[in-house]
């Protein structure tokens, strides 16, 4: 049996460890926190190249907006957003999410001004209709989260009346087709899966032979819960376009996304990827988003994203 002195001096040297370690973890946590509302202002544009264009066709640029999370004051983000304009895009997707705060609608449009004079497309997911609620952090780890009832309602209307009075065109659960430089898009989208809110509109008619010119059929969705992607894929979409991981918005270095926040595996929260389904395969475009959690307002190795996707003819792919 230990002598008393002997205990009462262990005691204090596992106390002094502790409270070392206790600091290092303090001082660290801090550095992480500082580093994250650092990197939450690091935007950055993906380029992308995608041969999807019946052959012959000029390259089309879509930019793909996503997660703006907008909140009164973030004028980094509205300056970023402002140049993104000088892309002379062909066209912007914009796949959701766009409010943190009843307040941002009119700085958000303010921010978008230069973009909504360029053709648009677009869909909300469920921060275009409910404010973000404080809940404890640890939920995000935990998978996808659940939308709650009493969550505090955004005017979804007039944002979507802002977009469309500039001649953005709302997707949500419809389709439509628009002729843009010589060629036939045929959009199809849908409410936000997270919401279980998706109602499939199918594509605008005049696709099934009716019309001897090729169509490109492009789907927007906020999140892409499996499900959505395996009815586009099935459906012959040339391309699916969404949001909502924000990337994993808090990554690992060196591995990447931890969550994904619906039923996607992890290595598909970023980027351009091919989802395949009965036999199909469609290019799926899932951004990692410009935003972040109005209450978890950081990034770490997962920068705030805006993509330039560059649609090539087909037969130039197989040429280079
Ligand atoms: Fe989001």
């Amino acid at each position: 049996m230990l002598a008393p002195n002997v205990l009462a001096r262990r005691a204090r040297t596992f106390g002094r460890g502790f409270a070392v370690t206790a600091a290092a973890g303090a001082v660290t946590g801090l550095a992480a926190a500082a580093y994250g509302l650092w990197e939450k202002n690091q935007f950055v544009l993906r380029e992308e190249a995608l041969p999807i264009l019946p052959s012959g066709s000029s390259p089309f640029r879509v930019l793909h907006l996503s997660d703006i999370h907008f909140v009164p004051g973030q004028d980094k983000k509205a300056k970023w957003l402002h140049s993104l304009a000088g892309l002379k895009p062909d066209l912007v997707v914009n796949t959701g999410d766009n409010l943190s705060h009843p307040k941002a609608i009119d700085p958000l449009l303010s921010a978008l001004s230069p973009l909504l004079k360029f053709p648009g497309v677009f869909v909300p997911g469920s921060n275009d209709y409910y404010a973000p609620r404080l809940k404890n952090p640890a939920r995000y780890l935990l998978g996808p989260s659940k939308v709650e009832k009493r969550e505090l309602e955004l005017d979804w209307p007039r944002l979507r009346t802002g977009f469309g009075s500039e001649g953005w065109i709302d997707l949500t659960n419809r389709h439509q087709s628009l002729a843009l430089n010589g060629l036939r898009f045929d959009f199809s989208g849908v409410d936000d899966p997270h919401l279980n809110r998706e109602r499939y509109a199918g594509w605008p008619r005049g696709t099934a032979g009716q019309d001897s010119k090729p169509h490109l059929k492009v789907a927007l969705i906020h999140a892409p819960y499996q499900r959505v992607l395996d009815h586009f894929t099935d459906n012959s979409a040339d391309l699916i376009l969404a949001g909502h991981t924000h990337g994993g918005q808090i990554c690992i270095p060196g591995f990447g996304a931890v969550v994904a926040n619906c039923d996607l595996p992890t290595w598909r929260a970023k980027g351009l990827h091919d989802w395949q389904n009965n036999g199909r395969t469609t290019p799926v475009n899932v951004s990692g988003g410009i935003g972040t959690s109005r209450f978890a307002p950081i990034r770490i190795a997962c920068r705030p994203e805006a993509v330039l996707l560059t649609l090539t003819p087909q037969a130039q792919s197989q040429d280079s």
